[in-house]
């Protein structure tokens, strides 16, 4: 099969190159789609979902359903193939996490998603081991903050378009096994998680899907000392503070969510209404969504 990811097949590459920008959406009014009732989408809803899924590995849904909680989440992604919900330490029961300001829960605190603090431009899990990699999410608005906590969101592929145009061993130094290290992480029992070391860009052998990992941190991260890879890290730093009219910028209200394929996000400071604090139901799943 002609992979358009493969370094050494640059007619596959050029001819999904040109496919990816002809289709990939740059309003990001393009993105939304208004449905009624995430539990039981209808089938022209899930259709005008995926399609734009299939342009820019995400859409964004707002619905005026009432009330939403964990399991409408969870319901959602069933009707998108994603059932393999990742088991997240801090998740509750169900695998599905809140993700608000946490004062009171020792093992939480500290951890910037669950702070009001900025969370720089990364995709979910990069610090997994590669069983447990994260291809998907949806992350569902309960409730927005006082100011600020918007989202600017970009689909990898086209981080990985982007990069393979200016240089294409920016990819193959990102392609590496040991591009990025994420260093051990210790608590009072000794090692809480084994340091991860792994490439950036990855293609899944039996999808041929690509796979980015990566977080823009400064701290706890190790990359490859090799001059390419690190100009590579530079470029993609460039991208990702540059106007790309692929860059979505939007704020996600009561009612909205995001359901995608683990594309690049980051999330600016807020600060809380005290009445009703930011509130966001996230699900990873270890699958991509269906037909996508
Ligand atoms: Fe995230």
């Amino acid at each position: 099969m002609q992979n358009p990811f493969d370094l050494d097949n640059t007619a596959a590459y050029l001819r999904w190159r040109e496919h990816k920008l002809d289709r990939a959406i740059t309003d990001t009014g393009g993105l939304v789609v208004e449905i009624r009732d995430p539990r039981s989408l209808t089938e022209a809803e899930r259709a005008a979902l995926l399609e734009r899924c299939r342009r820019s590995n995400m859409v964004i849904y707002t619905t005026h359903a009432d009330p939403v909680d964990e399991q409408t989440v969870q319901q959602f992604g069933l009707q998108f193939g994603l059932n393999s919900l990742d088991a997240n330490w801090l998740a509750g029961e169900q695998g599905i996490t809140r993700v608000t300001v946490c004062t009171d829960d020792g093992k939480r605190q500290g951890y910037i998603p669950y702070t009001d603090h900025p969370i720089k431009w990364h995709t979910d899990g990069y610090y997994n081991p590669p069983v447990r990699q994260i291809r998907s999410f949806v992350l569902h608005c309960m409730h927005s903050a006082g100011q600020g906590g918007e989202n600017r969101l970009l689909d990898h592929e086209i981080a990985y378009l982007m990069l393979r145009d200016s240089n294409a061993d920016f990819i193959r130094a990102l392609s590496a096994a040991d591009a990025m290290t994420i260093p051990e992480r210790t608590d009072e029992q000794g090692v809480a998680r084994a340091a991860q070391t792994g490439p950036v860009f990855s293609v899944d052998p039996a999808s041929g899907e690509l796979h980015m990992r990566y977080t823009a941190r400064t701290r706890s991260i190790v990359w490859k000392q090799d001059a390419t890879t690190l100009a590579a890290v530079a470029a993609l730093e460039k991208l990702l503070a540059s106007d790309l009219p692929h860059i979505h910028g939007l704020r996600l209200e009561p009612g909205m969510g995001l359901l995608c394929n683990n594309v690049l996000h980051d999330r600016a400071a807020f600060e809380d209404d005290a009445t009703a604090p930011r509130l966001l139901f996230r699900a990873r799943y270890h699958e991509r969504i269906a037909a996508s």
